[in-house]
C-alpha cells in the first residue's frame, strides 16, 4: 500500500511537470515581445557592418516586407537570411549575430520588446504576426 502511494506520488509529479513544460513550449508570437532594445541595437550594428553595402534599412521597414513572412515561424525567416546572406559570402556570421539582426528587424517593423532575447531555443515556437508599423524614421 506504501508502496502504491509512493508510486502515485511520483505519477502526480510527473504530470505536474509536463503540464508546465508543455505551457512554456506553446507557441507564442512576435507581438507578444519576444527581443530587447539592446539585442537590436547590436543588430542594427551588425546590419552596418554586414548587409549596408548592398541595403538600406528601409527596405525591411515596412510591414509590406515582414507581411511576406506572416504565418511562418522566426527560425524559418533567421535562417533563410543565415543562408542566403550576405549575398557574396552566405553565413559568415555567427548564429547569434543573424538572429540579432533579425531582432533588428523587428524594431525596424515596430513590433514590441520584451525582458527576454530571441535565442536560438526559442525561434521555432514565434509565429511572424502582424501588425506592423514603419518605425524606420525613430
Ligand atoms: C553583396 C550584396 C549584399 C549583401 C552584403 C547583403 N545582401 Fe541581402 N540581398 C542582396 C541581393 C542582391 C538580394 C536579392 C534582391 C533583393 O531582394 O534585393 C538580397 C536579398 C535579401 C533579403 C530578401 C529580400 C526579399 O525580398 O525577400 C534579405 C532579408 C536580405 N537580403 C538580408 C540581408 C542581410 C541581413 C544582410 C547582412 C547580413 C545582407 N542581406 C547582405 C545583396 C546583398
Amino acid at each position: 500500500m506504501k508502496r502504491l502511494f509512493c508510486f502515485l506520488s511520483v505519477l502526480a509529479v510527473i504530470v505536474a511537470a509536463a503540464q508546465v513544460l508543455t505551457a512554456q513550449d506553446g507557441p507564442t508570437s512576435v507581438q507578444a515581445g519576444v527581443y530587447t532594445d539592446a539585442q537590436a541595437e547590436r543588430g542594427e550594428k551588425f546590419f552596418g557592418e554586414a548587409c549596408m553595402v548592398c541595403h538600406q534599412p528601409e527596405e525591411f521597414s515596412d510591414g509590406g516586407y515582414l507581411e511576406g513572412w506572416s504565418g511562418q515561424n522566426v527560425n524559418d525567416f533567421v535562417e533563410f537570411v543565415r543562408s542566403t546572406m550576405p549575398e557574396d559570402n552566405p553565413g559568415r556570421l555567427k548564429r547569434r549575430e543573424y538572429i540579432d539582426i533579425i531582432a533588428y528587424f523587428f524594431k525596424l517593423n515596430g513590433l514590441p520588446t520584451g525582458e527576454t532575447e530571441l535565442d536560438r531555443k526559442s525561434l521555432r515556437q514565434i509565429k511572424i504576426e502582424g501588425p506592423y508599423v514603419d518605425a524606420s524614421q525613430n
